[in-house]
């Protein structure tokens, strides 16, 4: 089955922690089981509390590989790796091990560059626009700057996921037990195309 995700790319702050917790809420939402896995040795794991899927604590290597290892016998869960940036060793090696890799960035020539780097370096993955502007104005800019630096690499781009303010409340101790609804369809649609990408059925329950 294929069921390992991992959200990489070597620029910080392009949203590898919030699309993470924002696919794994998404799956939460379709009914689906998954695991948000932390491998940034700079950031704190988290709680389930309220959470639709649960944070897993990869943070160390012994760690990580027992993770990925217990994924194999539960068919049933999804896995997403949360990278951490400026560690391409790291990259290499979780993209070797996931069926599906993505790479999130935002609308910035800084962003833009590392991603397509990172997306000659990993033929397989998919570039992710992420925090992407939801005013039309900036929106038809953004799109301007994917046509002018990104146009050869378009098949490869997944749909952006929006700013949504309430995204920060996933990475927040404890999460609320019902979020708002803006949110929650971001999550979902991310989550719907990442399992199309997946060839897997959604289990909407
Ligand atoms: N879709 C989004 N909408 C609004 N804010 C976002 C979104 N994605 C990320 N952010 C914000 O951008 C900052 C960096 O995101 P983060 O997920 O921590 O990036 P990374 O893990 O790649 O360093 C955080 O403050 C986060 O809350
Ligand atoms: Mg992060």
């Amino acid at each position: 089955m294929k069921r390992l995700i991992c959200i990489i790319g070597n620029k910080g702050g392009t949203g590898k922690t919030s699309i993470t917790h924002m696919l794994c809420h998404g799956f939460g939402l379709l009914g689906m089981r998954s695991i948000a896995v932390l491998t940034d040795t700079s950031r704190e794991p988290l709680a389930r509390g309220d959470r639709r899927y649960t944070p897993i604590d990869g943070r160390s290597p012994d760690k990580l590989e027992k993770i990925i290892a217990k994924l194999e016998s539960m068919p049933e869960w999804l896995g997403v790796i949360d990278g951490g940036g400026n560690r391409p060793e790291m990259d290499s090696q979780l993209y070797e091990v996931s069926d599906l890799v993505l790479l999130p960035f935002r609308d910035s020539h800084e962003d833009i560059r590392t991603v397509r780097n990172d997306l000659d370096a990993f033929p397989e993955a998919y570039g992710i626009p992420s925090q992407w502007p939801t005013n039309a104005w900036q929106q038809m800019t953004a799109e301007r700057s994917l046509d002018e630096l990104m146009q050869d690499y378009r098949p490869r781009l997944l749909d952006p996921v929006y700013a949504v303010s309430a995204s920060k409340l996933l990475l927040e101790s404890q999460v609320p037990p019902s979020l708002p609804t803006m949110l929650n369809n971001v999550c979902r649609g991310l989550a719907r195309q990442v399992l199309e990408r997946l060839e897997l059925p959604e289990e909407e329950s």
